[in-house]
């Protein structure tokens, strides 16, 4: 068994990311030496479930806690307060207390609404993320940011509540639909061009990026650990959203626009983030802030993830300039991208052309 801990160091609320081949079955001994109280809320959805839902309950039993579940329908159309609410009165039912702790076992969209339910309920009950798409475990279940989505807009409703701990079992990938790997290893790939040079050379050294099976287990163990280092990083150094979270937006800003406008039915969250990551690195060329190597080499390693690169052929680039102005991120009427200036390092701005921006989704057809 190979185990690593990363800390998740914010001031008020410091928290550990587990990462263990046989993590599921240790959930319980983990969770009980964080002093958690008895009654445990597992929350998953009825894939995750039917998968490992009993692993996940022997292991909370085996040490005693009282343990209870709730499923949420699969899916984003039931990213909602109406969702939550079916939690809650579950909740109400098993008389969950202060003490008690909801565990959230599934993607992102299993762990945002039960981190949002954790955070309400009682005004904040205890809250633990095991993590089971590639997307949920170097992004969504660090970080603190819980929600569900409102009609207008997805992740509109929601509060900054973090974990008392993240415990990750990369042998949960063996079930995860190919796809979905993939749309998790745009944000692995994103952690590589923003943060983390070294793991960037590791992406580009790997013989394959595109299925879990593919990827040796000691190097998916350590790109799981350089990219929960990353986000815990910087979210150890702005835990609101200040200033540098804002670089986890990288490839978000075009490939948030590309999502929407096409209804969110056609690429999956991290497809639209490997096309906005092309996008943004065109923007960075033309603005001469890094170079066509770089620009080559990213290319190279989103590809080689299977992930898409083109704009669809659907969609025009007056709507995507005009969906820019509604991204949440938008700020006095200011677009804000983040740009790469090299492998590792990017910066944030909101003076970008829109000629620079025009000519670089030229190149994306
Ligand atoms: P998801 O939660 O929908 O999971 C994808 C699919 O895989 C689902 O059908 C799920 O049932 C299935 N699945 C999950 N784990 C599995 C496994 N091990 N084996 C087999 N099937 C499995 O998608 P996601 O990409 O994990 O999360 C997307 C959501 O995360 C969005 O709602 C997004 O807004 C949110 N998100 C949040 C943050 C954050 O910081 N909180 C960051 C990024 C994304
Ligand atoms: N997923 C972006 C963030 O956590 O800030």
């Amino acid at each position: 068994m190979t185990q690593s801990v990363i800390r998740v160091n914010l001031p008020q609320n410091a928290y550990e990311i587990a990462i263990a081949s046989d993590g599921l079955d240790r959930l319980g001994a983990w969770m009980k030496s964080l002093g958690l109280g008895k009654k445990v809320m597992l929350v998953s959805n009825p894939t995750v479930f039917g998968y490992y839902g009993s692993r996940a309950i022997e292991s909370l039993e085996s040490v005693g806690f009282e343990v209870a579940h709730y499923l949420f329908p699969d899916g984003e159309e039931y990213k909602t307060l109406a969702s939550i609410q079916g939690l809650y009165d579950e909740a109400l039912a098993f008389k969950l207390e202060r003490s008690s702790t909801m565990v959230a076992l599934g993607g992102g969209i299993v762990g945002d609404m039960t981190g949002f339910a954790a955070a309400t309920w009682l005004r904040g009950i205890g809250f633990v993320q095991i993590p089971t798409t590639l997307l949920a475990m170097v992004d969504a279940s660090i970080g603190g940011k819980t929600g569900v989505n409102h009609p207008e807009g997805k992740n509109l409703i929601g509060a900054f509540y973090q974990p008392r701990l993240v415990s990750i079992d990369p042998k949960v990938l063996a079930t995860l639909p190919d796809r979905e790997f993939r749309a998790g290893m745009a944000e692995v790939i994103k952690y590589g061009v923003i943060w983390d040079a070294q793991l960037f050379a590791q992406l580009e050294a790997a013989p394959q990026l595109d299925r879990s099976e593919a990827l040796p287990p000691n190097l998916l163990q350590e790109i799981l650990i350089r990219s929960c280092q990353a986000k815990a990083d910087v979210v150890s150094q702005d835990e609101k959203e200040a200033g540098l979270r804002a670089i986890l937006n990288y490839g978000h800003t075009i490939g948030h626009a590309v999502e929407s406008l096409t209804n969110y039915t056609e690429f999956l969250h991290g497809e639209a983030v490997g096309i906005g990551m092309v996008a943004a690195s065109r923007i960075a060329l033309a603005m001469d802030l890094w170079d066509r190597q770089c620009d080559d080499r990213q290319l190279a390693l989103i590809e080689k993830a299977g992930l898409p690169t083109q704009l669809p052929p659907g969609i025009d680039f007056d709507s995507i300039v005009a969906k820019l102005q509604t991204d949440k991120k938008v700020k006095d009427g200011k677009v804000r991208f983040v740009l790469p200036s090299a492998i590792g390092k990017v910066t944030v701005s909101d003076r970008v052309p829109e000629d620079a921006i025009r000519s670089a989704l030229a190149t994306l057809r």
